[in-house]
């Protein structure tokens, strides 16, 4: 860390409290110049941070800016080894761990952005990720998979993102099959895993899961299009669950999602995550339709140890779906 993201995070550690120029330099061990210079180049990239000649510095309690140092501090002290970059903007978070991972980065690696200008969704849609109301993030795994396998990422993915959302809102969270979550009865959370495969053993050379936050209404709202699936998290002007502000709020959802879907990985091939799963699966026992032509119609009775959901058509068959998209058929 260099002496910026120190002073970052010493301040974010005391936010709302005044440090002095002094004590921040002892504990560095640098000059107290070096500090003022660090707060300076903090304050020209838009952090809050007062200064008063007897007061010291202070990062104020509404800073909106999330960084690794507001994230980091609510990761378990067991994950503060994987490697964490924080961005104002990119284009997109999997588009840039793609392009880590090509230059061989290790896996553990998560990029954090608070805003995609060229965010990307399943199918080759497009996610809106504007600033402000939203946190997106992606992770870069180098598992001993095959391609089939990282199917299960975007599984645990949902599961994680799910006990995210509601240990930091205190709102129920409900899984779409197959990864899309739901709060309030809308769309708050999309993921997005990509691979690349070594064609020789058809073993992943890597994989990327992205997964994108609607944190509260964007400010003009969403655009028509998705006006009727997508839904955020918080629903009120002011309202951040149980963090006192946005950006604690968005800081806990990505070391949230970190906290959960890390250990998810580690154990991936046992299935920790899948009875979890289940159990806020949403289609379970509704009648469902698939999107595809012709359609096929029944009851959503399961989903397997592959993820597969189970329909149970009128005349008693079973049919396994290993994707595509379905609807709740209205009866
Ligand atoms: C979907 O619902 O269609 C999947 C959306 C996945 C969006 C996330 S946001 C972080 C990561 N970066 C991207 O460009 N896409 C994923």
């Amino acid at each position: 860390m260099n002496i910026k993201e120190q002073v970052l995070e010493l301040l974010e550690q005391e936010k709302g409290q005044s440090i002095s120029g002094n004590s921040l330099a002892q504990q560095l061990g640098v000059s107290r110049n070096a500090v003022w210079k660090a707060v300076k180049a903090l304050q020209e990239e838009g952090y809050a941070i007062s200064a008063g000649t007897n007061r010291g510095y202070c990062l104020d309690l509404d800073n909106d800016i999330l960084s690794v140092q507001s994230i980091s501090r609510y990761l378990l002290p067991e994950l503060a080894g994987l490697q964490l970059e924080v961005y104002k903007s990119l284009d997109s978070t999997n588009t840039r761990v793609k392009e880590y991972a090509a230059q061989g980065k290790p896996e553990g690696l998560i990029v954090v952005a608070e805003e995609q200008t060229a965010g990307r969704g399943r199918m080759g849609r497009s996610f809106y990720s504007p600033s402000g109301s939203g946190v997106y993030i992606s992770f870069l795994f180098r598992p001993r998979f095959t391609a089939q396998e990282s199917l299960f990422l975007t599984t645990a993915a949902a599961v994680a993102a799910a006990e995210t959302i509601e240990e930091v809102s205190g709102n129920r969270a409900d899984i779409k099959w197959v990864n899309d979550v739901f709060c309030h009865g809308k769309k708050v959370c999309g993921i997005l895993t990509e691979a690349s495969v070594n064609v020789e053993n058809s073993m992943l050379e890597y994989a990327v899961t992205g997964i994108g936050f609607n944190v509260r209404e964007p400010e003009h709202g969403f655009p028509e299009e998705i006006r009727d699936v997508a839904g955020a998290i918080f629903l009120h002007e002011g309202d951040h669950g149980l963090a006192a502000t946005d950006c604690e709020a968005r800081s806990r959802i990505a070391a949230g999602m970190i906290n959960h879907f890390w250990p998810y990985y580690q154990h991936l091939t046992e299935r920790t995550y899948m009875e979890e799963y289940k159990r806020r699966s949403f289609l379970l026992g509704k009648e469902v339709r698939t999107l595809s032509e012709p359609p096929i119609i029944g009851r959503a009775v399961d989903v397997d140890e592959e993820g597969h959901l189970i329909l149970e058509q009128k005349d008693g068959s079973r049919v396994a779906l290993s994707s595509g998209e379905v609807s709740v058929r209205s009866l």
